[in-house]
């Protein structure tokens, strides 16, 4: 059955969805980025308000997007921020989807003024881990809560994109991921993405190649699946 994209499927639900890059600042000017457009988070967004979800977008930096119609946005700038606001937003969340490109690393030091440069060489850039957002949400899920997580691979000499899907999505533990080929002009800064949707349950599902919106529409559907089978 094809499911219209305006057909309520998703009435009385809140889902909770980052988006966007987040930045880690160096100082009050500066900061570490990445080229994430956040055009697939606020697509998810898009889609689920027009099915009739109750939508709160976290949304790090992005490319100028409006804002879709219905949708709640909390804006954050760094990953420790987009933590806090992603736990705060769970605890009333029925479907988490962390598709916000996050720092693996941020700056050890956070100086409070800005960085002068001197005559000498400047200090070299050390950096820390920031936090497994989606997994501490894992760890925190309650009762029914459904988690999805995206991941951007290339694939190397050793590994398929796929087999490294496989591998995050066992390592996260959320119920759905959702596998992009990244590389060669695909996913970022793009306006259509192609890939797979794993789910825990083993069941492996081509995203066929179209519009964030179209992949929206997968991940919808695979969501309103889940939450409507018999427990
Ligand atoms: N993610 C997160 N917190 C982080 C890093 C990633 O919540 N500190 C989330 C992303 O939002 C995404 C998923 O985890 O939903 C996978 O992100 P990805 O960068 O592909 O995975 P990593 O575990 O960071 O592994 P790597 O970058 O080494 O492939
Ligand atoms: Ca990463």
């Amino acid at each position: 059955v094809r499911r219209d994209a305006l057909e309520r499927t998703l009435e009385g639900v809140h889902v909770a969805i980052s988006a966007g890059g987040t930045r880690e600042p160096l100082d009050p000017v500066r900061f570490i980025g990445n080229r994430s457009s956040g055009k697939q988070g606020y697509a998810l967004a898009r889609v689920a308000a027009q099915r009739g979800a109750r939508v709160t977008l976290v949304a790090g930096n992005t490319a100028d997007l409006a804002t879709p119609a219905g949708v709640d946005l909390i804006r954050v700038g760094s990953a420790v921020e987009l933590k806090d606001a992603m736990h705060k937003v769970a605890a009333d969340a029925d479907v988490i989807v962390m598709a916000a490109a996050v720092a693996d690393f941020r700056p050890t030091s956070l100086t409070g003024h800005k960085i002068k440069k001197t005559s000498a060489d400047p200090d070299p850039i050390t950096l820390t881990k920031n936090p497994d957002i989606l997994v501490e949400l894992v760890s925190a899920r309650r009762e029914g809560q459904l988690i999805v997580g995206f991941a951007a691979e290339t694939g190397d000499d050793t590994t398929s994109v796929l087999d490294y899907g496989r591998a995050k999505l066992r390592r996260k533990g959320c119920d759905l991921l959702v596998v992009n080929a990244v590389g060669a002009g695909l996913a970022f800064e793009q306006e259509n993405n192609a890939g797979w949707l794993l789910s825990a349950d083993g069941s492996e599902t081509p995203i066929p190649h179209g519009s964030k919106a179209q992949l929206a529409s997968v991940v919808w559907d695979a969501v309103t699946a889940r939450s409507t089978e018999p427990q």
